[in-house]
């Protein structure tokens, strides 16, 4: 059943609502890839879940005065509902703090310490003798020591994206306490030991990687070219998180990077136990069973070092050992959407709430636009104006004017069939099969995962149509020449269900329709549900994805003449100046 894609997609920290700058950098993007490879035949696993530990989570925790593990599941339920409304296919979306998970996290930190990528090492660290405590990652804040960024946190700056040790910070503060007058003190950690993994990552990069983008390819490579990876704590003075399975640290946990990374393939094997037979992740993973798999990982740009040289190279110090598992294949990082000229940033308050606005807007509006303005080589700036122009625009104008006014005259004026042609002439035939040309043109794109281009095509093809329409105007000639309009209705249908196809991993929800009123009965889509697991760390909820009946349907078909229609509807909604007042300010 075609090639084994797995799709693994950022994990987001579930510490507030996710605003739509992140939705467009790191999850509607492999939803559009996913729905491409699960309809040209492929064999899509497609998974991520929420992370929930680290200082990310304990800090918005704390401040909120809600448990942790209420509050994970508060905003894991919130990020869930989003993936429901905005038809986000996982195949498993679950979140970190499962037993699988600390399992399989567990099992990787053993293989480390086996196989020699993992050491143990004191470590000199900052102390708030206020709070009496050590301060992991975010808990301390100062000037990043690349970009001089005022507001850096201990394990990454924000503004340039670089990760360094925490005691590079200049002038650092303490979140917990607020205090300046820290002091460093020493603390046992576990390290992995990156300077082992620099040579291998530098092989690895050089060879096929051509089709990475630019500066995911380039960042790497700069990085990796310094010679300068060296040993990195991977465990905290925290009570929060996965615990080690090495000796007796009650005090100590996981840090959230090193078993984040490793949710995509704990989420894999979860999957593969919800679904009957353990063994199966095997077939996306594991490179004995099948090196032909490919994985893509789908993320923002400030993860790139944590997904090409961090979690490969832990993958390279797993594969030190007896079993090998696959690298991944590429790493589609997008730049970011930005609102006000400032990135999207909750805690500076410019932010547009995914869940509020998907309550207020079609979910295909939204996963038009953002595709449309998708921050595929550069940051783009999002506004309103331009939110409401695409959709009214291009959105409603073009693929939703087309529809509604084809399939409304089919209806009304052919008894709700799909019409009888007559000889098709030279030009209907050189129409159609510009059309049907979408079907590589479009792909080729989706495949290249260039989503902002199949979108640009995917426009110019329905325009086409329009322009078809315009030179042969039925709606003139039925009256005098009732069979060549018949046969202009029937092409122009014909070309609509082609591009229903070309359209729908962009607009599932309006391709699902147009598939109804063109009066198929077998949906082009699965089914989403959620599902609540028990297991020895307590029960959490999931949302999978039944693909069955759905799949292979990337092809130009034939619409067959005489097929009764269902009554059209309107497929978009226009957004009146009124109503968008209040956001267009
Ligand atoms: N939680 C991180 C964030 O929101 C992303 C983790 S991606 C993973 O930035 F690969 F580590 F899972
Ligand atoms: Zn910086």
């Amino acid at each position: 059943m075609g090639r084994k894609i797995l799709i693994g997609v950022a994990w987001p920290y579930v510490n507030g609502e996710k605003h739509i700058g992140q939705i467009a950098g790191a999850y509607l993007p492999p939803d559009i890839f996913a729905r491409y490879q699960r309809m040209i035949g492929n064999d899509v696993l497609m998974v991520s879940g929420s992370d929930t530990h680290g200082t990310p989570i304990m800090l918005k925790a704390d401040a909120d005065g809600i448990p942790y593990g209420e509050f994970i599941d508060k905003y894991h339920g919130l990020f869930v509902d989003g993936c429901l409304a905005m038809g986000l296919t996982f195949d498993l979306y679950t979140h970190t703090d499962t037993a699988n998970h600390w399992e399989v996290t567990q099992h990787m930190f053993t293989r480390h310490w086996e196989t020699g990528f993992v050491y143990k090492d004191v470590q000199r660290q900052w102390y708030d003798p206020v709070a009496k405590k050590f301060l992991a990652d975010r808990y301390v804040e100062g000037e990043c020591p690349y970009c001089g960024y005022a507001d850096a946190r201990g394990d990454q700056c924000d503004n340039c994206g670089r990760i360094y040790d925490a005691l590079e910070l200049k002038n650092p503060r303490s979140k917990i306490s607020g205090t300046t007058a820290l002091e460093i003190r020493e603390t046992e950690h576990f390290f992995l030991d990156m300077a082992k993994m620099n040579e291998p990552l530098l092989e690895w990069i050089a060879h096929g990687k051509e089709h990475w983008r630019p500066n995911v390819l380039n960042f790497t490579r700069g990085q990796l070219e310094l010679r300068e990876l060296r040993g990195r704590a991977i465990t905290r003075d925290l009570d929060w998180g996965v615990t080690i399975p090495i000796g007796d640290y009650p005090d100590k946990r996981i840090y959230v990077w090193y078993d984040a990374v490793i949710g995509y393939l704990s989420a894999a094997i979860e999957w593969a136990k919800l679904s009957g037979d353990a063994e199966a992740w095997r077939q996306w993973w594991d490179a004995d069973v099948n090196p032909d798999a490919r994985i893509y990982n789908f993320i923002g740009k400030d993860n790139i070092p944590f997904h090409t040289i961090i979690w490969p190279g832990m993958l390279i110090g797993y594969n030190a050992g007896a079993s090998h598992l696959n690298l991944p294949y590429d790493v589609p990082a997008n730049e970011y959407l930005n609102l006000h000229g400032g990135k999207f940033s909750t805690s500076r308050g410019n932010v547009i709430g995914w869940n509020t606005v998907l309550a207020q807007f079609q979910p295909d509006a939204w996963r038009y636009v953002l595709t449309a303005m998708a921050p595929e080589t550069a940051d783009v700036e999002f506004t309103w104006q331009d939110f409401m122009d695409r959709v009214n625009n291009e959105l409603v104008a073009n693929w939703g004017n087309l529809v509604n006014r084809m399939l409304g005259f089919a209806y009304k004026r052919f008894e709700g069939k799909t019409p009888m042609p007559t000889a098709l002439t030279p030009d209907d035939e050189a129409f159609l099969a510009e059309i049907k040309a979408g079907f590589d043109g479009v792909g080729a794109l989706y495949e290249a995962v260039k989503l902002k281009a199949a979108l640009q095509e995917a426009r110019r093809l329905s325009q086409r149509v329009n322009q078809y329409l315009n030179d042969h105007a039925p709606w003139k000639i039925i009256g005098e020449n009732p069979q060549r309009a018949a046969t202009v209705v029937y092409v122009a249908l014909q070309a609509i269900d082609w591009l229903k196809v070309i359209w729908a991993p962009v607009l599932p929800h309006a391709s699902e329709a147009v598939h109804a009123m063109l009066g198929y009965d077998q949906p082009l889509f699965g089914r989403q549900y959620t599902e609540v697991v028990e297991d020895a760390r307590g029960r959490h909820l999931v949302l999978r994805y039944d693909h069955r009946g759905a799949s292979g349907v990337w092809a130009a078909g034939v619409l067959s003449p005489g097929q009764p229609l269902r009554e059209p509807k309107p497929l978009f909604v226009k957004l009146d100046e009124a109503v968008m007042a209040e956001k267009l300010g």
